[in-house]
């Protein structure tokens, strides 16, 4: 018997940083927005706790007991008094470090797809609070669509989408460490004044009426100006984006990957198309939002 579990990755539309906690975490209001780029996570029983992963970028995934997918088995077995005695396999298709919620959609994954195959009947209560411990982006990839995320990120709040927005990724040639990025904003905004973070009332309507336009004059990144600190190159993608009509150009989440949002498909493609003759980036996606959190997508019988 094996589970598989297909997980989104996100994108933030915004991403209001507050100052450093005294626990250094930051206090946010990110908007979340699960976007059509997945991977999938398989569980089987097995002798012992193990991790493989198979991808283009799957070289660059730690397959030892600090990927977040052990951690969730880990931590449901630790709650229920059983052996983590599982093979998960991950078939990573979102960038590995790349601002997009991978290393937080195969916890999610492996979370959900353990709880089936092990009959743990864990309520969704119960699986957000495991997530939460795994990481502030973990429970938004559980459950998906779109929502706004305070505290560090983990406490969600549910929103409407009211259409479909196209969206075009570039993943860069190296990755960026989220903690390295929120360092360079401590250091980029010390001795000023940090505004409490709040969500835009004018991006929620944009998100709820599904008006790309309204969306694109309201996105925000507080993380953009530390990523590009650390990684100057991505202003080039940004631009090349821009030039070829995207409403909108930026970076995702701690980055380095960069975000468009097209006005609708055929514009996505020109914008893909420019990206790529470009040389600004390693590879490039186009695709929609918003996109379903964890689906178990079933099992093999024994
Ligand atoms: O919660 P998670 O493990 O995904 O966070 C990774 C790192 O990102 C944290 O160790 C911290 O450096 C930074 N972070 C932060 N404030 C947040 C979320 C993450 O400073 N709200």
């Amino acid at each position: 018997m094996s589970v598989t579990v297909r997980v989104p990755a996100k994108v933030n539309v915004q991403l209001a940083v507050g100052a450093a906690r005294p626990d250094g975490f930051h206090d946010l209001a990110n908007v979340f927005l699960a976007v059509g780029l997945y991977d999938e996570v398989t569980v089987t029983p097995a002798e012992e706790l193990r991790v493989t992963c198979e991808g283009a970028d799957a070289d660059q995934v730690p397959l030892d007991r600090t990927n977040l997918a052990a951690r969730a088995a880990l931590a449901l077995a630790e709650r229920r008094g059983i052996e983590p005695a599982v093979h998960i396999h991950i078939a990573k298709d979102i960038p590995v470090a790349g601002g997009m919620a991978g290393g937080s959609a195969d916890g999610a994954g492996a979370l959900l797809a353990c709880d089936a195959l092990w009959n743990a009947g864990a309520s969704r209560a119960e699986l957000l609070a495991i997530c939460a411990e795994l990481g502030s982006d973990v429970p938004f990839s559980l459950v998906g669509g779109a929502a706004l995320g305070t505290g560090r990120g983990e406490q969600l709040t549910a929103l409407e989408v009211g259409g479909t927005f196209h969206w075009v990724f570039a993943m860069a040639g190296r990755g960026l460490s989220t903690p390295a990025v929120f360092r360079e904003f401590d250091r980029l905004t010390a001795g000023l004044d940090v505004p409490e973070p709040v969500a835009s009332q004018e991006l929620l309507d944009a998100l709820a009426k599904g008006d790309a336009d309204a969306l694109a004059a309201a996105v925000s990144n507080d993380l953009q100006p530390a990523a590009l600190s650390l990684f100057p190159e991505l202003a080039d993608t940004l631009a090349t984006g821009r030039a070829a009509g995207a409403l909108a150009a930026l970076v995702s989440g701690s980055g380095p990957t960069t975000a468009f949002l097209a006005r609708d498909a055929r514009s996505a493609v020109k914008v893909a198309e420019a990206l790529e003759a470009s040389g600004t980036c390693r590879t490039v996606r186009t695709t929609t939002a918003p996109a379903p959190g964890a689906t178990v997508l079933g099992g093999t019988p024994a």
